[in-house]
């Protein structure tokens, strides 16, 4: 197979959403944050105003602590759902159990994750409310202690609000507090079109980790509470876990740009429809199948070895084979442009045709 005309000798990545720096707005950001002084430790005037952001975002008074990473986010959330003697049910695709190195199980001192199935990385209700009981007060087997769903989902599909809700409600009847790993969570509130209130407190979730860098910041989460008597507590597991930052202002910089004018959502309806674009432009293509539609940014799909292997030689970067032989993920961001969409279907359609 033949590159196509005029394609540079790097080709546009579709490895991670990782893989593009962040929003010029957030680095401007940056800079003006790095001047002068301000109060070390989260006490700085940024941080006070990313809360009265997240606050007005959610209709309703937050408690939030930034951290760099969204595992941070993740396992100091979740330690301070669950005992060491707990388990926190997710899906058995979720961040959390595949691609934290164990830091769930660290940060909770030895909790057990248990694994739940489910169509398109969802939790399926029937097995959630399962073990939600199973050996409730046995004193010989982990206690279910907290439900943790991804919101948009591993596999990029997106939870609807119904089904946030049914889990929800399942939640409060067996009194387990809902965890939302929000690592691209305005992907999948773009894809729904639903108020952040909606799609978080009012469907039964607890905390919520805040995912942004993803979604064009340099390197900021924020753990959002919509339990404040949780605040105390994680602020203490933050400094102990080695997540509190000195020069808090940074963090808080970036995540206020991120949020002012709506950059985040721009962004992620960026990042989608270019999902969507490569999607389109795939689904009519010979020997290849989309395994599943393009909710938000990560689409999977089957294609023939030699597309991949060609695809790979002109220099295109994805991850495959790691799913099932031939399975490929694609993944979009928020600097994914319609020409890189073109000129990686050009050069697929040129391998399947
Ligand atoms: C679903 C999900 N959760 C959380 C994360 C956060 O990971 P990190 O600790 O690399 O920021 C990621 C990143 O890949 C993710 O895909």
């Amino acid at each position: 197979m033949t590159t196509p005309p005029n394609a540079p000798a790097l080709q546009q990545g579709f490895s991670s959403d990782n893989i593009a720096g962040a929003s010029p707005e957030v680095m401007d950001a940056l800079l003006r944050a790095n001047a002068g002084q301000s109060a070390a430790y989260g006490a700085d005037e940024g941080s006070a105003r990313v809360q009265r952001q997240l606050s007005d975002i959610f209709e309703r008074d937050v408690e939030v602590l930034l951290v760099p990473t969204g595992t941070a986010a993740n396992s100091l959330s979740l330690a301070a759902m669950t005992p060491p003697w707990g388990a926190v049910l997710c899906h058995e695709q979720s961040h959390i159990a595949n691609d934290e190195c164990g830091a769930p199980e660290f940060f909770t001192n030895g909790a057990r994750l248990m694994l739940l199935g489910g169509d398109a990385a969802k939790i399926d209700p029937v097995q959630l409310e399962a073990q939600a009981r199973r050996k409730v007060g046995d004193v010989h087997s982990v206690q279910p202690s907290c439900v943790s769903i991804t919101q948009a989902t591993e596999t990029g599909s997106v939870y609807t609000l119904d089904e946030i809700q049914a889990i929800g409600s399942l939640c409060r009847d067996a009194s387990l507090p809902l965890h939302m790993d929000g690592a691209r969570f305005a992907n999948a509130l773009v894809s729904l079109n639903c108020t952040p209130a909606a799609m978080t407190w009012q469907a039964g979730v607890e905390a919520l980790s805040f995912g942004a860098t993803k979604n064009g910041v340099l390197g900021a989460e924020a753990i959002v509470l919509f339990n404040p008597e949780r605040a105390r507590e994680l602020a203490f597991r933050r400094k102990r876990g080695g997540h509190l930052f000195s020069k808090m202002r940074l963090l808080s910089a970036q995540m206020e740009a991120y949020l002012q004018d709506d950059l985040w959502l721009k962004n992620a309806r960026q990042a989608n429809a270019m999902a969507a674009k490569l999607a389109a432009g795939m689904q009519d293509l010979p020997g290849v199948t989309l395994q599943g539609p393009a909710d938000a940014n990560i689409l999977f799909c089957q294609l023939p070895a030699h597309a991949i292997s060609g695809l790979l030689d002109q220099g295109f970067r994805f991850y495959h084979d790691r799913w099932g032989q031939g399975v490929v993920r694609l993944v979009t961001s928020f600097a994914t442009q319609a020409q890189d969409v073109d000129h990686f279907l050009a050069a697929l359609r040129a391998q399947v045709v």
